[in-house]
């Protein structure tokens, strides 16, 4: 069955203006990703993809053009709407992983949790088995000063998890990694993927690129690639 279209953009142009500088980051992207997709974003440095990752993720608006999220106009959302599927349906893992330093793993993961409206109780399920999900099922008591590299992104990979969202969107997710670290978290991703989440990553590593099933090229704010991995 193919499946559907979880994001449309038409000619999404987005233009930043300093003082009387204005400068296009991005340049007219037209982009479809489907459900269940694992897409990497490549391209060298002020090329546009975390801008890209912004809009996409509802971080950022555009100055142009259109982003249809699962049929709808995202234009049309307001502000609660859109808060509620920032919450609920996209978690974001960044290069630096940004765990509260005072705070347990288990805390960390449940963060996300403890404005929504289901008990404690459950809230500590769900945060454990996130945890568990990226292997770090024996580390929950820890501070993020007392776990390694690869385990706080981990820990920030757990938290992105823990609503069970639809998308998730990571920047350079291994760039403050070792080798053997960022390789961990791209087989995690790649499990999550095949487990049905939709993963948008942005690397300027091909080696992690080469995870993805699709590679998106970006340079001058303009896709100049976009071809199925293998
Ligand atoms: N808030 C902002 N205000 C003004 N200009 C910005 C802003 N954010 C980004 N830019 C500019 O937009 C362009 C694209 O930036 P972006 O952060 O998307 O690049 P990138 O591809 O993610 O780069 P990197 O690989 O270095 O992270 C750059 O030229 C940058 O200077
Ligand atoms: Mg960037």
């Amino acid at each position: 069955m193919p499946s559907k279209n979880l994001i449309e953009l038409k000619k999404i142009c987005k233009t930043y203006h300093t003082g009387k500088i204005s400068l296009t980051a991005l340049n007219c992207i037209n982009l479809t990703i489907k459900e269940g997709e694992f897409v990497a974003i490549m391209g060298p440095s002020g090329s546009g993809k975390s801008t890209l990752m912004n809009i996409l993720g509802f971080l950022d608006v555009p100055s142009h053009g259109s982003y249809v999220f699962e049929g709808k106009k995202v234009k049309s959302f307001d502000e609660v709407s859109l808060a509620d599927i920032r919450n609920k349906k996209v978690g974001f893992v960044f290069q630096s992983f940004y765990l509260l330093a005072r705070m347990t793993a288990l805390e960390n993961v449940r963060l996300p949790l403890i404005y929504g409206d289901i008990s404690d109780k459950e809230q500590v399920q769900k945060a454990e088995n996130a945890l568990k999900i990226t292997g770090l099922g024996d580390r929950m008591e820890h501070n993020p000063n007392e776990l390694s590299g690869g385990q706080q992104q981990r820990v920030a990979i757990s938290r992105a998890l823990v609503n069970e969202p639809k998308i998730i969107f990571a920047d350079e997710p291994t760039g403050n990694l070792d080798s053997k670290s960022g390789k961990e978290i791209m087989e995690i991703f790649k499990k999550l993927n095949r487990d049905g989440n939709t993963i948008i990553m942005v690397t300027h590593d091909s080696k992690v690129a080469s995870y993805a099933k699709r590679i998106i090229k970006l340079k001058d704010g303009e896709i100049i690639s976009n071809k199925l991995n293998k």
